[in-house]
């Protein structure tokens, strides 16, 4: 498979729509035209990477506008091409257009589901989930069904996490929920295996880092690439799509239970949130069970220390959030000493992640868009939750439990109790260490300074002369 490792060039939202009127502009280029670019370019790379023997039963959601399109689109190339594809279309556009795309696959007796009719463990039902819900024009917070629809998603990643046979995610252009420029702001959306920029790469992109970009706009004339400095990558012999980067080759380490390539620190990004969201990935794709999960270290006010597992919701370019019962130790903790810090241990691939920083309670408004993100049996749990409080009656707890099981049962969210919410670390010093069969250990520091006002990360590499390194662990 080939692969192009060329510098990549991002479109902003303003300019991805400028292209957008250009190409149906004075380009001449028909909207049916572009999807049908667009769908072929999808299809074709999930076929370079899903073969259709292992990944039969693909389900694409498709979203109201022309990113639903491009689903509509795929999906019936996946269809020629052996996969057996259902569609969930729940707004579905009236324009002739999209009528006709209908049309078609009805013809071709592939089936379309309700959003009912999808269970909530799509990963039993599916091989494939293609994300075609929101592309490059949308702005806002998604809105029902497709809130809900994307929630689904989100929890197919978690089941990747634990391990538990999961369905791989492909978005189209951007994964539906991101900002099309700032990606995943809260850092609780979807995670997708496979990103699919169509065109060009839009903003967004910088943060992904799944296993699979491709991107596909072999038909981009040269007056586009010329006005908007597109770097496009060399396409293959006739495909219409190319992937982005190289494969990560961390996935056969693990499976031979070796370590991962020492030249993983060769090539550091220059933001370290960047090189966990890079490790992270090459956990997820190694196959570790639950990597989300960190030990968290507070201190109260005379320093002394208290370490527990926590589970990370989320990481972005402000740091990194977990959930969590205000009423708790750790909070007390964090009340009268902000600092805090935060370790990470992928044991198949050798590698430890320490976070250092200080730590601030998230706006009620985060708080509540990441507890409705939550199944409603998930949400129930910090209901009953008494963190750092001594438990007399365990059978008050699950009494109590049932009650709110049956007070909600046919409601498909519950308010978030005050007393559970987020926390930020913003992270001012990281430590990546990679063991080494060696054993002589990388580590690789990153510290905050200030430079001309400015605060930029200065980064650090250690690595230990031969004879010291046994003192190195
Ligand atoms: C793997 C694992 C993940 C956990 N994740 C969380 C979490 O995300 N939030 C939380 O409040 N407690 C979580 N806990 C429970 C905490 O470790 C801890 O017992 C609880 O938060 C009370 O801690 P404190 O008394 O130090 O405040 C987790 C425990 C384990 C073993």
């Amino acid at each position: 498979m080939e692969s192009c490792t060329e510098e990549i060039s991002y479109v902003s939202q303003q300019e991805a729509i400028e292209i957008d009127d250009m190409l149906m502009g004075p380009l001449g280029f028909s909207v049916d035209q572009l999807m049908e670019l667009a769908g072929l370019s999808v299809a074709s790379a999930i076929g370079e990477v899903y073969s259709s023997s292992d990944y039969t039963r693909v389900l694409v959601i498709c979203g109201p506008g022309n990113n639903g399109g491009d689903g509509l689109v795929a999906a019936r190339h996946l269809h020629h091409f052996g996969y057996k594809p259902s569609i969930c279309y729940p707004k579905r556009n009236t324009k002739p257009l999209f009528a006709a795309l209908v049309t078609q696959l009805e013809s071709l007796s592939i089936p379309f589901l309700s959003e009912e009719q999808l269970s909530v463990q799509l990963s039993s039902d599916y091989d494939i989930i293609v994300d075609a819900i929101f592309g490059f024009s949308f702005h806002g917070t998604p809105r029902l069904p497709f809130d809900s629809l994307i929630r689904k998603l989100v929890s197919v990643r978690n089941q990747q996490c634990t391990h538990q046979k999961a369905a791989v995610i492909i978005s189209v252009d951007v994964p539906s929920g991101w900002h099309v420029e700032d990606g995943d702001i809260f850092g609780v959306g979807i995670k997708p295996d496979m990103l699919v920029s169509l065109t060009a790469p839009k903003l967004c992109a910088k943060m992904f880092f799944g296993t699979h970009h491709f991107i596909g706009g072999r038909f981009v004339p040269q007056s586009i690439i010329d006005k908007f400095k597109l770097k496009p990558p060399p396409y293959p012999g006739t495909s219409m799509c190319v992937r982005i980067g190289n494969l990560p080759q961390t996935n056969l380490s693990a499976q031979k239970g070796i370590f991962a390539s020492s030249e993983s620190l060769e090539e550091v990004e220059e933001d370290p949130i960047y090189q966990f969201q890079k490790w992270f990935s090459n956990a997820l794709a190694a196959g570790i069970k639950e990597p989300h999960y960190m030990v968290l270290s507070t201190a109260d006010i005379d320093a002394k220390p208290s370490s527990r597992m926590m589970s990370l919701e989320g990481v972005n370019k402000d740091g990194f959030v977990w959930q969590t019962n205000y009423g708790s130790r750790k909070a007390r903790e964090i009340l009268e000493n902000p600092q805090a810090s935060l370790l990470f241990y992928w044991g198949p691939l050798k590698r430890q992640v320490r976070v250092e920083g200080f730590v601030e309670q998230v706006s009620e408004e985060e708080s509540e868009q990441y507890f409705s993100s939550l199944s409603r049996d998930i949400q129930i749990r910090p209901i009953v939750s008494k963190q750092s409080r001594p438990i007399h009656e365990r059978e008050v707890l699950r009494q109590q439990y049932r009650e709110l099981e049956e007070k909600y049962h046919d409601r498909t969210s519950i308010p978030r109790p005050k007393h559970w919410g987020g926390y930020r670390l913003i992270p001012e010093f990281f430590e990546f260490w990679q063991g080494e069969e060696s054993q002589v250990h990388l580590k690789l520091r990153y510290s905050m300074e200030e430079i001309d006002g400015r605060r930029v990360w200065r980064i650090h590499r250690l690595v230990p002369p031969l004879a010291e390194s046994a003192s190195s662990l």
